[in-house]
């Protein structure tokens, strides 16, 4: 099922000594995440991939042709392991790594669903032809798909095609599942699809945000195994006492390590992690990748030797991947890196499979771009708008004069039910800026028949102009929101021309423009110039009025099946605690 090594004579032989090893690292103080201790003047020997030797004296493995690295006062750790992120979004995965590689992790776990709510199991497929045969490990896991909105259930991966996908090595199990959807649903996918992964004996990964006592319990029944949803200390020992992994995230969504602190040292962490529930072109650019984590957790007082097992062996374990990465040890990858000390989770030195890919401030393995699929760059299935497209009559409205609205709330993820009015003219409703009230637009495209629903915002705070992003959260999607139908029109025809991307259009012109052509959500440019355009964006929308602290991740998320409390469809607004779908 997993890689292993074809040539374990080989193996045999070099930890024998009776043949030389490829490379030997030296006298360095070795992070032992199995016994908890830091093993001084230890040495290792490796051959090929794979670790042949850990001890006192490597030296009789060293051949003529043996790379030494003399690690004499600086720390050989294992390898990072990120197992809850969202590489599959915003980068190319060569250009990603170009950042990522230096901080040390050498092994990703991802999940997927960008690609497949782009193109379902096909785009899961060419998602893996992105991974294969990289520098470092890259896998993935099967994304739920939970989504608020019907059309974007027509990619929705099936009980039949997860069995297929599960066979694959690069497939770990199933991605995070929103519990609510699991087990408070009459529909019975989510259950199928977590009950076909533990039963290719791979693992269901959880997302219990909100959950406690039963509700929990009957969560982990289903068969979900971890959580990266802790918020609190409460939440931490809730989850831990249930049996669930619990991941402690540190990414650009949210920053919730530091729920740990009080725990330090009270409970045993051997059941958490550290991940960074994935990133954006800004936090990659300014912080790189995870070892920013792995150092913030060591400066809130966690042990750096228990930072980096949780950052190691624990994910492996919870993955049933320990004996292969996780740790420095014979027979395991040789994923090893050279810190200069514990307290300072900068390598410098970084190695994959046996191959230094890092050293010198340098990456030095081979980053090619792969050649996408040609299937992936036509995901926006949506005809070009007309401008009448988006009026609205008012006769609409459910309550006469009145219009209900979706109020984003000042953190710019929570959203509230409003009710405002609008202006009428002709009979139409329309937005109205000066007082913070812009239509919203949902455009289903996934399924070719572009269904849509146009209902009203307040929160998004532009006095003119209009954005539209495919980027849409759990939703195949083209979301737009503006104070003009005109500038509506040109940026949601601008992101169908493109087939995917962010734009912002004012005065009748195109103001901000990010392509986004590969299943709608992946730049095909470098990341700087990602993050130069996003930076782009942010500025545009502030120009234009909004005070959001990040425009598009507030715009991205009015879909998400997971924030509460309202959201928008293509069948109208979504609301969560009524669980309806309502109009104006
Ligand atoms: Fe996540």
């Amino acid at each position: 099922m997993f890689p292993y090594n074809a040539d374990n004579r080989n193996l045999v032989e070099t930890a024998l000594g009776n043949k030389k090893a490829d490379l030997v690292i030296r006298h360095g103080e070795l992070v032992d995440v199995y016994t908890g201790r830091v093993l001084p003047k230890y040495s290792v020997a490796v051959c090929g991939s794979w670790i042949t030797y850990v001890g006192p004296d490597a030296d009789y493995a060293i051949g003529e042709n043996t790379r030494v690295i003399e690690a004499e006062g600086r720390i050989i750790a294992p390898g990072f392991v990120d197992g809850h992120t969202h590489i599959a979004n915003f980068f190319d995965i060569a250009d990603f790594l170009k950042y990522a590689i230096p901080g040390g992790t050498t092994t990703y776990m991802t999940e997927v669903e960008s690609y497949c709510f782009g193109l379902g199991v096909q785009g899961l497929n060419i998602f893996l032809d992105q991974i294969k045969d990289r520098p470092v490990k890259l896998y993935c896991t099967v994304p739920a798909m939970v989504s608020t909105s019907p059309a974007s259930g027509h990619f929705a991966i099936q009980p039949d095609e997860i069995r297929e996908l599960l066979q694959k090595e690069e497939v770990l199990g199933m991605g995070e599942s929103y519990w609510q959807n699991a087990i408070l649903t009459p529909d019975n996918r989510i259950l199928e699809l977590m009950q076909e992964t533990v039963k290719a004996g791979k693992s269901v990964q959880g997302h219990a945000a909100g959950a406690a006592d039963k509700r929990l319990g009957a969560y982990a029944c289903a068969g979900a195994v971890s959580c990266h949803e802790s918020v609190s200390p409460e939440d931490i020992l809730n989850r831990l006492q249930m049996g669930f992994w619990t991941f402690l995230r540190h990414g650009y969504i949210r920053e919730d390590v530091g729920s740990l602190k009080t725990l330090i040292g009270q409970i045993d962490l051997r059941r958490c992690i550290l991940c960074t529930d994935g990133i954006d072109a800004e936090s990659l650019v300014k912080r790189g990748y995870f070892n920013d984590v792995i150092q913030y957790a060591i400066s809130l007082g966690v042990p750096p030797l228990e930072a980096i097992r949780m950052s190691s062996l624990n994910c492996a374990e919870l993955y049933h991947m320990d004996h292969l990465i996780g740790g420095i040890a014979p027979g395991r990858y040789a994923d090893i890196l050279i810190l200069p000390s514990l307290d300072e989770i900068k390598p410098e030195i970084v190695i994959s499979n046996g191959s230094v890919i890092f050293e010198n401030d340098k990456v030095t393995a081979e980053l090619r771009r792969i050649p996408y699929n040609k299937k992936i760059f036509t995901t926006v299935n949506v005809p070009l708008m007309r401008q009448e497209d988006f009026t609205v009559p008012a006769a609409s409205c459910s309550i006469p004069g009145k219009v209900r609205t979706i109020d984003i709330q000042s953190n710019g993820l929570v959203a509230k039910e409003g009710l405002a009015d609008a202006p009428v003219a002709d009979g139409k409703l329309l937005a109205d800026p000066v007082n913070d009230l812009l239509k919203l637009v949902f455009i289903d495209r996934a399924t070719g028949r572009a269904e849509k629903f146009i209902g009203f915002v307040r929160g998004i705070g532009m006095k003119s102009g209009a954005v539209a992003t495919t980027q849409a959260w759990d939703a195949s999607a083209i979301i737009a929101a503006g104070a003009s139908d005109e500038d509506i029109t040109l940026a949601v025809n601008t992101v169908i021309h493109h087939q995917g991307g962010a734009v912002i259009t004012a005065g009748g012109a195109i103001a901000a423009d990010i392509p986004f052509p590969v299943a709608g959500y992946v730049s095909d440019a470098p990341v700087e110039e990602i993050h130069a355009g996003m930076m782009d964006f942010q500025r545009k929308m502030e120009e234009l009025g909004s005070q959001l602290r990040s425009a598009h991740l507030t715009l991205v998320t009015l879909t998400s099946a997971a924030i509460p409390f309202i959201r928008i469809t293509e069948k109208g607004y979504f609301r969560f605690r009524e669980n309806d779908y309502v109009r104006i």
